[in-house]
């Protein structure tokens, strides 16, 4: 059953990098069971919007209630075991297989989920067929997909993906829509960084520019949208 409470607010934040401001200001609510897109140019604040939501930057002011917690500074590590993010490319222990990526994953966030559930992530990704492989042997798109794997393994109530189509082909692609479209349904708040709009708005994605410090919601007749 979907629900569309907000699961994740962010209230006057203002994040600073070396002293750069980068995010002014930016008030905004998730609801569980929708996808929403980040679009800017490059350099403009999606990753770092995504970092902080994480805790790995420390705010210069404002709140990130994440269930009613807050969870800005990294404070309330037992929340984020409930948020799978991939931000940037994946790293992976280079010796492990896709298997034991899988397992210590599980194990580090000690959450449980079925079997069903994970046999029907490994069979949307085509990753069933390289539990068996080290890491170190996949390609580039595959470790991508074993990135997004990981970061929805444990069944995340939010997920945060950057620029999670770089680097795929078209049937990657096509298989990661699926299951974002799957996790959707099952409740999950996905957002997700992406230059590629087309991809966000076959998603269903409420589209969100990122400019000048600011966040702002972009409708689909936007003028800016004809920049892309
Ligand atoms: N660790 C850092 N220290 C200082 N500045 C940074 C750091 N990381 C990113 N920035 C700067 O923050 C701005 C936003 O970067 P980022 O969030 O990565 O943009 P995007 O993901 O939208 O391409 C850029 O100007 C970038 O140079
Ligand atoms: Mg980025």
């Amino acid at each position: 059953m979907q629900s569309n409470h907000i699961i994740l607010k962010i209230c006057h934040l203002s994040q600073s990098l070396n002293n750069n401001l980068i995010l002014k200001d930016v008030n905004l609510n998730f609801q569980s069971s929708k996808i929403y897109g980040l679009v800017g140019t490059n350099g403009s604040g999606k990753t770092t919007l995504m970092k902080s939501i994480l805790g790995l930057n420390y705010v210069d002011s404002g709140q990130i209630i994440f269930k009613e917690i807050n969870i800005e500074n990294g404070q309330h590590e037992i929340q984020r075991a409930q948020i799978g993010s991939l931000i940037e490319e994946p790293l992976f222990p280079n010796n492990y297989t896709v298997q034991q990526v899988l397992a210590e994953q599980q194990a580090l966030l000690k959450v449980k989920v079925t079997r069903n559930y994970l046999d029907k992530l490994l069979l949307l990704l085509g990753l069933n067929r390289k539990l068996e492989t080290k890491v170190k042997n996949l390609s580039l798109g595959w470790r991508k997909k074993l990135g997004i794997l990981r970061a929805i393994c444990n069944f995340p109530q939010l997920l945060l993906l950057d620029e999670p189509f770089n680097g795929l082909d078209r049937l990657s692609v096509h298989q990661v829509e699926e299951i974002l479209t799957f996790l959707a349904q099952q409740n999950t708040c996905i957002v997700i960084a992406s230059h590629l709009i087309q991809q966000l708005q076959e998603l269903g994605a409420e589209l969100y520019w990122v400019k000048n410090q600011q966040i702002t919601l972009l409708r689909r007749a936007d003028k800016r949208l004809a920049d892309y």
